[in-house]
């Protein structure tokens, strides 16, 4: 059986010896990989083993030993079938022995021997592994992060939950732009409570609490975001958005976050972790182009892979202007593909003129709801052709 790989760890290097160490095994690659042992971490392994279910699990606990320990016990817990091998600088017994309690198969010492490395791969690949097929029953996060202020991020946060909500999901919205707090804004939402209660009781956060202090839009949805007034930021952590995050995940099928342009926020960059995609909205003039080089290069140093973030276009226009990048000098600049194009459209001042989403009214916003749709389809990998006959 080939060997595939998920590899956690906060430390760059042992990412980078495994991948190397890899190359000596045949029929063998690196699936994704995790920067940092955390406990949303089966957050992304069960996103991952969707699309890879024969994948193996190695994670480095040397970091923070007790963090990872509770990180493998959550992941074991979320997919009891996974094989992980551990791996530290200590293999005293103690440390061997927490391992496998919590759920390891295998244990590799560092620094990483190469010959160590290769029988570990072959005690994984004769190891008969039950395949986990049934399809996550985890909520997805997708994060919209904009290369620069103004590029359209709130408005394609708040259309894109907007449209779930309408196929029905259970979907969440949170803004983490603590900056400007538009999402309600831009639906008309006077929220009463905000991520400071939700802070608050984060450890005894459940699904009445929850709905009953935050707002439900009128199209379904539930959103909170950051209080009003500005000072107060420091009161959502990083530690309790991963707490919540666990919560809504295993409660909601989808949540949408807004995250500004605050791609170095703790928080903003545990949600972008736990995502199974990760939106960079730009639009085509250079220093949004080059802002979001700057993101890219940021987050895959970061340990991000490539197809987890993607680049949105939005007010994209097909027309030559010299001013604007073309898709193909967007594409070459970032190396990477575009996603998407949201075509500029007055239906979008339009809309959050009225305090709704354009998506609300589709025969006013036309052709561009009907290419928002398409990005959702592409977005979730669903596809609508039941709501297409319906609308
Ligand atoms: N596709 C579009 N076509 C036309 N106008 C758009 C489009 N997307 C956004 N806009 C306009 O751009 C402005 C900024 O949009 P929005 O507030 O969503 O951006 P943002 O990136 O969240 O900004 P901020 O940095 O202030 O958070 C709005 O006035 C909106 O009307
Ligand atoms: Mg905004």
């Amino acid at each position: 059986m080939p060997v595939s790989l998920l590899v956690a760890s906060n430390d760059e290097h042992f990412r980078e010896m495994v991948r190397e160490n890899l190359l000596n095994v045949p029929n063998s690659r690196v699936i994704a990989e995790y920067p940092e042992v955390s406990s949303t971490l089966y957050i992304r392994v069960m996103q991952d083993l969707e699309r890879h279910p024969e994948a193996a699990l190695i994670l480095d606990m040397s970091y923070d030993a007790d963090a990872a320990l509770e990180s493998l016990r959550k992941v074991k817990q979320a997919v009891p079938e996974l094989y992980c091998v551990a791996s530290n600088f200590q293999a005293d017994g103690d440390t061997v022995l927490g391992a496998v309690r919590a759920g390891a198969s295998d244990f590799l010492t560092q620094p990483m021997k190469r010959l160590e490395f290769r029988d570990a791969m072959h005690r994984l690949e004769a190891t008969p592994r039950k395949v986990t097929t049934t399809a996550s029953r985890l909520g997805k996060i997708y994060t919209f992060i904009g290369a620069k202020g103004g590029a359209g991020t709130t408005t394609l946060a708040v259309n894109y939950a907007s449209v779930l909500a309408q196929r029905k999901q259970q979907t969440v919205l949170l803004d983490f732009d603590w900056v400007a707090n538009d999402v309600a804004m831009q639906l008309g939402a006077q929220p009463q409570y905000t991520l400071m209660e939700v802070g608050e009781n984060v450890s005894r956060m459940d699904q009445a609490l929850f709905e009953g202090f935050v707002t439900r839009d009128p199209l379904g949805f539930f959103l909170v975001g950051p209080p009003d007034s500005l000072e107060q930021r420091g009161y959502f952590t990083e530690p309790m958005f991963r707490e919540f995050s666990t919560f809504l995940v295993e409660k909601y099928q989808s949540v949408v976050v807004d995250a500004g342009t605050n791609v170095n926020d703790d928080v903003v960059l545990a949600a972008m972790q736990a995502s199974s995609s990760v939106f960079i909205v730009v639009t085509q003039d250079f220093p949004a182009i080059r802002n979001a080089q700057r993101y890219l290069a940021f987050l895959m140093r970061m340990g991000f892979t490539q197809d987890q973030l993607k680049i949105v276009i939005n007010r994209y226009q097909k027309k030559h202007d010299s001013n604007l990048a073309s898709l193909d000098q967007v594409k070459s600049t970032l190396n990477q593909e575009v996603f998407y194009g949201i075509p500029q459209s007055a239906a979008v001042a339009n809309a959050i003129n009225k305090a709704r989403p354009f998506v609300q009214d589709r025969q006013a916003a036309g052709e561009l709801d009907r290419l928002f749709r398409k990005f959702v389809d592409k977005a979730t990998g669903v596809q609508r052709e039941a709501e297409a006959k319906t609308a």
